[in-house]
């Protein structure tokens, strides 16, 4: 592993390349990555970076995004099949008809989407700032999609704001339910309990914090206490481990993880450095209508 790692890390040098890591991919690729983290940080990367290649170690909307926002560059994503699977659960022809249902109502759309969707709406968020992003609007309605579960979350924190969302979920999030929580709470009293807003909004509301993965992350950071239940993909409570050794961390349920999250190999990553495969690419008219999503979100969420 060592040979690999430091093979990836003189390509990286000679071709001038940034190495992009979501926080749900393997732990071992930290080893090679120039920025670890959220969806809204990776985003901001993507577009600050002057590097000329962008690996992009996460699922293909993340890949994507970033070629959106940053057309020059060269953008991989080392293996082919690393999908989301609630990005999925909209394509151009059903974020048309859902918008044609609720006319004249300005239409949020969750990074976890292809550019076509992208493209349709009015402006883009993360976990991270969908809340900030829907009361910028300033709307008494909103239409929010894919995600159900995010737009129902960011309506129960909001006045007099009706999020009206199209069917979507994550299905690895959306398999949490309240039972769940309520014996994490009897097992570990002494813990606090950290939940990323893809789950369900009445499981949601029994979290101390609801954040995206690097939320949660710097909620650790920061706090004084020892234990946690982790509820999110299990590279979150993996890195958690690693980085604090002498705090207990409890993932809510074995079976959180995210498939496609772990397609990624270090020995992908340093083939498609080598041979420069997997190159995202765009219809322009396509890219500079959904980056106009994705610039009004970056620049709202300053
Ligand atoms: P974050 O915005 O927290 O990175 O979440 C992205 C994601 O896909 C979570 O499932
Ligand atoms: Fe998509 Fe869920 Fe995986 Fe996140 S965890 S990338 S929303 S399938």
């Amino acid at each position: 592993m060592k040979n690999l790692i430091e093979k990836i890390k003189k390509l990286k040098e000679e071709k001038n390349a940034v190495i992009l890591a979501h926080s749900y991919q393997n732990i071992e690729i930290d080893e090679v990555a120039d920025f670890v983290g959220d969806s809204l940080y990776l985003s901001q990367m993507a577009k600050t970076t002057n590097a000329d290649i962008i690996v992009f170690a996460g699922v293909y909307f993340m890949a994507q995004t970033a070629k959106i926002i940053s057309p020059e560059k060269k953008v991989l994503l080392p293996n082919a099949n690393a999908g989301c699977l609630m990005s999925d659960m909209i394509n151009h022809e059903q974020m048309i008809n859902f918008k044609k249902n609720h006319p004249n109502v300005p239409v949020v759309c969750y990074i976890n989407s292809t550019a076509e969707v992208k493209a349709e709406c009015d402006i883009c968020c993360t976990s991270s700032n969908a809340l900030k992003i829907v009361k910028s609007l300033n709307n008494s309605k909103v239409l929010f999609l894919p995600d159900a579960n995010l737009g129902k979350w960011v309506e129960s924190k909001l006045d007099k704001v009706e999020v009206i969302t199209y069917d979507g979920n994550c299905p690895v999030h959306n398999n949490i339910e309240i039972k769940d929580i309520e014996l994490a709470r009897k097992n570990y009293p002494d813990a606090k309990i950290l939940i990323h807003p893809e789950c369900k909004p009445e499981v949601s509301r029994l979290g101390d914090y609801v954040g995206s993965t690097s939320g949660i992350m710097e909620y650790v950071r920061k706090s004084k206490d020892k234990q946690f239940v982790i509820v999110t993909e299990k590279g979150v409570a993996d890195r958690l481990e690693r980085d604090y050794p002498d705090k207990k961390f409890i993932l809510i349920k074995s079976n959180m993880l995210c498939e496609s999250m772990k397609l990624t190999t270090l020995e992908e990553i340093l083939y498609s450095l080598e041979h420069e495969v997997n190159e995202i690419t765009l219809d322009e008219s396509v890219r500079k209508r959904s980056a106009g999503c994705i610039e009004r979100m970056l620049k709202a969420s300053k």
